[in-house]
């Protein structure tokens, strides 16, 4: 990592009630299917990400908002030792929340409702920003409010940015994307960020060199699935392998992954071994059900 020492991790993001459903496929149009089981569990893109973080051992602060239904959310980061005070409760939104359809192989599909972490302001933004500066790298996903605005106020700060443009929509292309450091993004994520219709080789490291092309003054991390993940940057690229286990669900592995990525960058260790680690982490994250209770520890992950 380039510039000052970055020291520790603000992330500016989601958190959610998951209400996730155990099925045999997933419901068709017209069709009303009934579930094998019922969970809630703790989630959202950034809470995941936050306690990912945490739990691989650096120091994190969460900034975002949830209802007063969701207390139990900023409990469960305080838990994993993720500092809280940004986290606002607003008494007039309901918490986010997502329905989760999961079936036997693990995969899953995901409708949201934003509630609170559409109700994200710039007055917010502001007293969060005004308390970090260049010892601090962001990480943001698209499930927030203001983000356009989040991303400026930070550059001007000079916080460092990674976005991972989850999940993928129009408004992504929208952003300041010249302010990005890292990109962590999936095949689909990137072809939409691009425009560009990625066609990835057996490895994938053709596509993270054309999205290097694209975004010159980033690195990138292009996430595969079961075909691993590629590192890119100016100088390097890294080739890794994603860990083959039988998933349960495969909810939040990307989050997990991101985490450990991110928290790997911080402890400014080798970034081959960062790779390894958020790979050992996801498929760790994907042998268990739900979201932010399947992100293991670091001794978890040292240990796999
Ligand atoms: O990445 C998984 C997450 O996406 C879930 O926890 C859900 O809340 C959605 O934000």
């Amino acid at each position: 990592m380039t510039g000052g020492k970055i020291v520790r991790v603000l992330c500016f993001g989601s958190l959610n009630i998951d209400k996730r459903y155990l099925v045999d496929h997933f419901v068709r149009k017209g069709e009303t299917l009934s579930s094998e089981s019922y969970q809630v569990f703790g989630g959202g893109k950034g809470l995941n990400q936050s306690i990912a973080m945490a739990r691989a051992g650096v120091p994190v602060w969460h900034a975002g908002a949830v209802g007063a239904d969701g207390d139990f959310l900023i409990r469960m980061l305080k838990e994993a030792g993720v500092c809280t005070e940004y986290v606002r409760v607003l008494d007039q939104q309901c918490t986010g929340h997502a329905i989760i359809q999961n079936d036997k192989e693990g995969d899953n599909c995901i409708l949201l409702y934003g509630g609170a972490n559409q109700a994200v302001t710039r007055e917010h933004a502001d007293q969060v920003l005004k308390d970090f500066g260049e010892d601090t790298i962001l990480v943001l996903q698209n499930e927030i409010s203001e983000l356009a605005y989040i991303m400026k106020t930070a550059h001007e700060r000079g916080i460092k940015i990674v976005l991972n443009p989850s999940p993928m929509d129009q408004k992504i292309k929208e952003l300041p994307l010249e302010y990005v450091d890292y990109f962590i993004l999936n095949e689909v994520e990137a072809a939409g960020l691009t425009g560009i219709k990625l066609t990835v080789d057996a490895d994938g490291v053709a596509a993270a060199e054309r999205l290097r092309e694209r975004f010159p003054g980033a690195a990138v991390v292009l996430t595969l699935g079961a075909q691993g993940s590629v590192y890119a940057d100016s100088e390097t690229i890294i080739r890794q392998d994603a860990y083959i286990v039988d998933a349960v669900d495969t909810t939040a592995a990307g989050d997990t992954f991101t985490g450990y990525f991110i928290a790997g960058l911080l402890k400014n260790s080798d970034m081959r071994e960062v790779m390894d680690q958020a790979s050992r982490a996801a498929a760790l994250a994907v042998m268990r059900p739900g979201a932010a209770p399947s992100i293991p520890t670091a001794e978890e992950v040292r240990g796999f």
